[in-house]
């Protein structure tokens, strides 16, 4: 497979990878024989090059963006953020929004999101561009989607959890954007006024009329904690409902694994402990032990960047102690669990 500049020389020449037009779907499948209509069309929707001839084993580790294709999941994201984007500039505004907006943006995900094994690897493209909180919404409904899925929650409900993990910090519109973006530590004041965003958070929802409750549960709920020492109700763990706990893990995973102004961002297997050391208090078990399982399962095959800095393929997990897994570097294997002098600084999916 080659990449070449789109021009009407590539006419009657084969398609080497899908094309998806803006709404994620497929355009043209690879395999596609490039017609003068296709060309124009290509050409109009802004493609530059093309992934032209048959996919090779070498071709499956090239940049997808190298040849022009856009990855749906990696797309329905984008086209996401844009919606909330939309959105939250409405709510800011003062206007009424209604559920269709955030109705079609679960459908738009969910497909993509319920087929897809290794999620991170979209949330990585995500994150590469500006605006948090939106790619973080976005992110927590994904995740939220995927934890659900794994917890065989069914699929109407799912979509109401990936609805509610989309709006959990809508509330944060409500506050000002100088105590939002402060990259300074936060008086006790600005404290007190960003711990009311589930409150506000759950009167925008309110007013949305979403017509299923446990939405606006979720969104009021989001910081609670098992212990109940959390905000805004301090409610006890048996009142918390499952999709507040589940969005509760979804939110402190991604917060942590993304990359801030004022810290960067936490490796994956330390993120990983830190999670599990807070489920004692903070979140619920049952949720993070999902979300763990679903991390390590999807390790094997990604990057591993060594304290040393050499960086290897993770071949295989060891269970009884999964930050310490068996790398791959050239033809050397190394067992992390006999070679103590060196670990995994950091994951690269
Ligand atoms: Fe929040």
């Amino acid at each position: 497979m080659e990449i070449m500049e789109l021009s009407e020389q590539l006419l009657n020449h084969q398609l080497g990878r899908n094309i998806y037009d803006d709404s994620g779907r497929l355009l043209l499948p690879k395999g596609t024989i490039l017609q003068i209509s296709h060309i124009n069309q290509l050409l109009n929707m802004g493609y530059g090059k093309l992934a032209i001839g048959t996919e090779t084993d070498a071709d499956n580790i090239n940049d997808n963006e190298s040849s022009g294709e856009i990855n749906p999941l990696t797309h329905a994201f984008t086209v996401a953020v844009d919606n909330l984007r939309d959105l939250m500039a409405k709510v800011s505004a003062g206007h009424l929004v209604g559920q269709g907006e955030v109705e079609e943006t679960i459908e738009l995900l969910f497909p993509g999101v319920m087929e897809t094994n290794n999620i991170l690897l979209n949330l990585q493209d995500l994150r590469r561009k500006d605006e948090y909180t939106l790619q973080h919404s976005v992110s927590v409904s994904v995740l939220s989607l995927k934890i659900g899925q794994l917890m065989r929650v069914p699929q109407h409900d799912l979509k109401m959890l990936g609805m509610a993990g989309i709006l959990h910090d809508i509330g944060k519109c409500k506050i000002s954007s100088a105590i939002l973006n402060k990259n300074d530590s936060l008086t006790e004041e600005e404290f007190q006024e960003i711990k009311k965003h589930p409150v506000y958070g759950y009167e925008i929802v309110k007013n949305m009329k979403l017509n299923d409750p446990r939405i606006m549960l979720a969104v009021l709920q989001h910081h609670e904690h098992q212990d109940g020492r959390g905000y805004p109700l301090k409610l006890a763990a048996s009142k918390i409902h499952l999709f507040s706990k589940i969005i509760a893990v979804a939110d402190v995973f991604d917060a942590m694994t993304s990359e801030r102004p004022y810290r960067g961002k936490m490796a994956l297997f330390k993120a990983m402990n830190e999670i599990l050391t807070s489920s004692v208090s903070h979140l619920n078990p049952q949720v993070v032990s999902k979300l763990r399982t679903y991390v390590l399962s999807i390790c094997p095959g990604a990057s591993a960047l060594l304290n040393n800095g050499n960086i290897g393929k993770i071949i295989m997990m060891n269970t009884d102690e999964p930050s310490r897994p068996l790398i791959q570097i050239g033809d050397q294997f190394i067992n992390l669990r006999e070679q103590r002098d060196l670990w995994v600084k950091d994951i690269i999916m």
